[in-house]
């Protein structure tokens, strides 16, 4: 490693003796066993104040999803209640010890967006689009006045990753491909959150400590799989991927969390490189290292409670969720038994107390304390929906239908059009973003209502269908609609659960393509606009749109769409398009790595592409839809499910005859009786697995299902397997058949009962049949209709995850049959 692949950073901050003196008579006073919880971060779910006081802790964070008393609509002052629980445990020095503040962190990746009501912000990629460097600056002010209400002191963000593969599923948390917007947006965000470096109010009162993530190359990873390992060279490394940091960190920003990749198969959570040479001495960072979740696990030697090594590396403070008392435990060994080197245990301690007094947490100050009128105000919610109007982009405008009248009868279609959860995507609420509903976003706007209220004050008629459909009387002039806007795209995720395989739109379920060539096949013109964390392979609903408008995530604000779509009532353009693409937009599926840094770079529309609505089109051919481009290149896994089913497949139960039960939540079963249940459970990650119960009453499967027939001949004939990690809780000593069906009458079985019995009983392993075997027993792969279904006929329990078809992976299968 060459150190000479990174700028030699000056020290953010002047010398400060003072600053210093104070932190070494705090830390002269301070036994290892406070100076060991201050290296503790628990989450509030697993940790009470008096734990806090107990254990000297020094940080507590709200984990996405996670609320005061656990309650989804705990109120600001509920939050702020705790907070100053918190508080006040931290500084009881009843027991002895010394009074050191904790420090609350809350990703705030969005605006407030783990609390009901809080104005919710485009996702970054979003105000990638909008290339405003002091709009920036702005959202993260408004946002920090925001957490400041709540009595949280710190954020997780913002995230500078520049993601380079759209497959990642944190694709959307990247403000550009483009490190150079990123470096500009890293600065502009930390001074929003941080205050003006050195200024009186840094850090202090309306503004809370930021955080730069995560450190480094996390968006680089082969294949774009989250948590993966970044192999770039080092001069790509500090070039492309810490490119944000270089401009954060002389931003003053003063933490940084430790990512869960590795690079070039070295876990960053032990990275003495990167962590000590590269960050603290080369780069000058003189705050703290925090870890992310459980990170340090990774490490090699490494357990979720104990990580000597990471310290070591330079880690300074672990997110250390729910096992943080056996974690502090052995980390309070390791520092008596030097294992952990003592001065690294102070200058860990010292950076600590470096920022929490910098950030003024000893003076407890907090003017915006409990003053709820901030959070989701007008002012707020303004500069969310001006950030929503210029992240818009526009890509195809045939026969510039846009920006439209609004005095005409406007149909509103498809299913995100007045659908918030859509809307926000994930880290809203909930972790990955799902399972909120229209009660959770009081104040918000959804992109229809945003619609309506600009068109019915101007004597037209906005209708919203969903699913497209219009009679004579739908509209109060008796006519049909002028116009179609279809609102469509992504599902909410977060992290690994959205990593993709494949960048195609709604791949083998076209339903919104349906619904747009439905519309235009009436002559009715169609304007998409299209909700995603990331650009995806959409020729085919392009072709099938008049106007086609990218909007990413845009958040609580939905009338920013109208206010851009719409002219006034004399036809003058209200606010132009002038949103650019932060990412390139693939004209090839297997174009997942795609940036003008590459040689044939022959994207469908390059970075930085944008047209206002003068521009004239240049979308009106007809695009290939042709999306197997992997002729030339090798034949991806198929994913039926990874950590969650992946479209088109579902996963559904099903007794022998009858209905079949959708398996969406975490917990679903079939029968009264719960003959069969199946769960989430965490095999390597939260959630990533299945856990299956077959109490045997009857018999039946659990499957994996399409809504229209899937053609999977191609992995038939590059000897594809079926391959999935297993573990066998409870013995199978009935029947028990894996299935493939391909419509009516057509179906493939395996038995598997002996081959599970050999299966080391409790432990994860992992499995795989060639799927000639299906086929030899009557599959026919041109048209599957459930690519798996396990049927048994007794009581077992089995626990599954990573479901794949694998091309090549036939002759080492598990299961094989000549073919
Ligand atoms: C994510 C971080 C986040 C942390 C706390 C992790 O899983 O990677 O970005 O800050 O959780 O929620
Ligand atoms: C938490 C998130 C966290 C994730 C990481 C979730 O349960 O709510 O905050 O990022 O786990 O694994």
């Amino acid at each position: 490693m060459d150190i000479q692949n990174w700028p030699k950073l000056e020290a953010a901050f002047p010398p400060d003796a003072a600053l210093e003196t104070r932190i070494s008579d705090l830390i002269d006073q301070m036994s290892v066993e406070e100076k060991v919880g201050q290296l503790i971060q628990a989450e509030i779910k697993y940790v009470t104040p008096d734990e806090v006081k107990k254990y000297h802790l020094g940080s507590v964070l709200n984990g996405g999803g996670t609320y005061p008393n656990n309650d989804k609509f705990a109120s600001p002052e509920d939050w702020l209640a705790l907070s100053e629980a918190f508080f006040a445990a931290s500084m009881d020095t009843s027991d002895g010890g010394v009074a050191i503040p904790i420090i609350w962190g809350s990703d705030a990746v969005h605006g407030h967006n783990n609390i009901v009501g809080a104005t919710l912000f485009p996702h970054n990629i979003g105000l990638g689009a909008a290339r405003d460097v002091e709009l920036i600056a702005r959202i993260g002010q408004a946002t920090a006045r925001e957490v400041a209400v709540t009595g949280v002191d710190w954020t997780f963000a913002p995230t500078i990753a520049v993601a380079r593969d759209d497959r990642w599923g944190r694709t959307y948390e990247s403000y550009s491909e483009d490190p150079s917007i990123v470096a500009d947006y890293a600065e502009a965000m930390v001074r929003g959150l941080q205050g003006e470096k050195l200024s009186k109010d840094f850090l202090r009162g309306e503004h809370l400590v930021a955080t730069a993530k995560h450190f480094v190359g996390d968006g680089g990873t082969n294949r774009g799989i989250d948590r993966g390992d970044n192999a770039v060279p080092e001069a790509e490394l500090a070039k492309v991927h810490a490119a944000g940091y270089l401009t954060a960190l002389p931003a003053g920003v003063q933490t940084v969390m430790a990512s869960f990749n590795s690079w070039n198969g070295n876990r960053l959570h032990g990275h003495k490189y990167l962590l000590t040479e590269v960050l603290k001495n080369r780069l000058g960072f003189d705050g703290f290292v925090v870890g992310d979740w459980n990170g340090h696990r990774f490490v090699p030697g490494c357990s979720v409670d104990s990580c000597a090594a990471a310290i070591n590396a330079g880690l300074d403070m672990f997110m250390v969720p729910s096992d943080w008392k056996a974690l502090y435990k052995n980390t309070l060994l390791q520092a008596k038994s030097g294992e952990i080197d003592q001065l690294r245990l102070d200058d860990a301690v010292r950076r600590i107390l470096r920022v929490k007094i910098r950030a003024g947490l000893f003076e407890h100050q907090r003017p915006l304390a409990g003053k709820s009128g901030i959070i989701g105000s007008d002012e707020h919610r303004g500069l969310a929906r001006e950030a929503v109007r210029k992240s818009l982009v526009l890509l195809k405008n045939n026969k510039q239908l846009l920006p439209l009248m609004p005095s005409q009868n406007i149909l509103v279609a498809g299913d995100a059009a007045d659908n918030l959860t859509k809307q926000t995507g994930g880290w809203t609420i909930s972790w990955q973003g799902t399972g909120n509903s229209r009660e959770d976003f009081p104040g918000a706007t959804s992109i229809f209502e945003g619609i309506s209220a600009v068109v019915d004050k101007t004597g037209g008629q906005a209708v919203l269908s969903e699913d497209g459909s219009f009679s004579a009387d739908t509209f109060r002039n008796g006519a049909g609609p002028d116009v179609a806007v279809v609102v469509y795209g992504e599902e909410p995720y977060a992290e690994w659960h959205g990593d993709l395989a494949n960048i195609e739109y709604q791949m083998g379920n076209k339903t919104d393509l349906a619904l747009l060539s439905g519309l235009q096949k009436q002559g009715i013109p169609v304007v998409s606009i299209f909700l995603s964390g990331r650009p995806l392979w959409v020729n085919k609903e392009m072709n099938a749109s008049d106007a086609f408008v990218a909007a990413w995530l845009p958040g609580s604000e939905g009338s920013g769409v109208a206010d851009v779509l719409f002219r006034d009532v004399e036809g003058q353009v209200r606010f132009e398009f002038t949103g650019t693409l932060p990412f390139s937009w693939p004209m090839y599926t297997h174009q997942t790595v795609l940036n003008p840094y590459h040689e044939n770079y022959e994207p469908l529309f390059a970075l930085g592409y944008g047209m206002q609505s003068h521009t004239r089109s240049s979308v009106n051919r007809e695009l290939s839809e042709v999306s197997e481009t992997y002729t030339e290149g090798a034949l991806e896994d198929a994913w039926l499910m990874v950590s969650r089913p992946r479209s088109p497949w579902n996963l559904y139960i099903q007794e022998e005859e009858s209905q079949l039960v959708a398996v969406s939540g975490n917990l679903a079963s079939s029968g009264v009786d719960e003959n069969i249940l199946v769960s989430s459970i965490d095999m390597e990650s939260q959630e990533d697995a299945r856990l299956i119960q077959w109490k045997g009453l009857r018999s039946g499967s659990v499957q994996l299902t399409a809504n229209s027939d899937q053609d999977l001949s191609r992995y038939l004939r590059e000897r594809a397997a079926l391959t999935l990690d297993i573990r066998v809780d409870q013995p199978v000593t009935k029947p028990f058949t894996a299935v493939i069906d391909c419509g009516e009458g057509c179906v493939g079985k395996v038995p598997l009962q002996s081959s599970l019995q050999s299966l080391p009983a409790g432990r994860w392993t992992q499995f795989s049949i060639d799927l000639q075997c299906f086929a030899k027993t009557g599959v026919d792969f041109t048209q599957i209709s459930s690519a798996l279904r396990l049927e048994s006929e007794g009581p077992t329990t089995l626990a599954l995850a990573n479901i794949k078809l694998v091309p090549e992976a036939a002759a080492k299968a598990v299961v094989k049959c000549k073919g």
